[in-house]
């Protein structure tokens, strides 16, 4: 088992969080976008939808990459706790790579695929869950930090 986390995790770790918040919050040109190619106005891309495809796409290539260095590598182990602390921190990081592959896979397919429902997939529930697991994963950071005061943080800070 490593002790810690690689340098290259933590950068992955920092610049896909990064892309992810860039994307949930810089979303309005893309839905306008879409909203004029689903009632088959014509509209050019703007920049702005232009660079919320493409950091998707990025994100989507970073998280493989992210997700076949833990396989290969390996993380360390979860800090002891109670069980349901463990489980509440396994489960939610998994829940967190579903949604960081399934939110770019399902607006790839929507816009490029011709799979329109999942457009509402995308940006209804997906959405919603990223957003609701991003706060439960800073608050339980915070928790880590100033209540339990285990230095979690510095896991993704110093690599080892
Ligand atoms: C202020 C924001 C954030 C803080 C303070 C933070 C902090 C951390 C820390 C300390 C860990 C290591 C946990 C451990 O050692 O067991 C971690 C892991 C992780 N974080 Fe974050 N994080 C943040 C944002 C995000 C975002 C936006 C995402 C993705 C949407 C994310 C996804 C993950 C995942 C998937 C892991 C598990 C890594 C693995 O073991 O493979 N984090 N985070
Ligand atoms: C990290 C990856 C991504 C995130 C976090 C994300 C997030 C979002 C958000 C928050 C919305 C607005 C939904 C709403 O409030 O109505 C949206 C809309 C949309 N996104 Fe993404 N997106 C990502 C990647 C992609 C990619 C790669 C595509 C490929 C074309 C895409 C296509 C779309 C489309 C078509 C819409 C309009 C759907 C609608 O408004 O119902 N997204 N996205």
């Amino acid at each position: 088992m490593v002790q810690g986390y690689s340098r290259l995790q933590i950068i992955l770790h920092w610049v896909v969080g990064v892309l992810i918040l860039y994307n949930l919050l810089m979303s309005d040109a893309m839905s306008e976008l879409w909203r004029a190619k689903e009632t088959g106005s014509t509209m050019a891309m703007s920049v702005g939808a232009l660079l919320h495809i493409l950091v998707g796409a990025l994100v989507l290539i970073l998280v493989l990459w992210r997700l076949g260095v833990r396989l290969t590598r390996g993380v360390p182990e979860v800090p002891e706790s109670s069980a349901l602390m463990e489980l509440a921190g396994k489960v939610g990081h998994w829940g967190l790579y579903v949604l960081m592959i399934g939110l770019p896979a399902t607006g790839l397919l929507a816009y490029f695929g011709g799979v329109t429902f999942l457009a509402e997939v995308h940006g209804g529930i997906l959405k919603a869950l990223m957003w609701v697991l991003i706060a439960g994963h800073v608050l339980a950071a915070l928790y880590h930090q100033f209540v339990l005061k285990d230095g979690l943080l510095n896991r993704m800070r110093e690599p080892k």
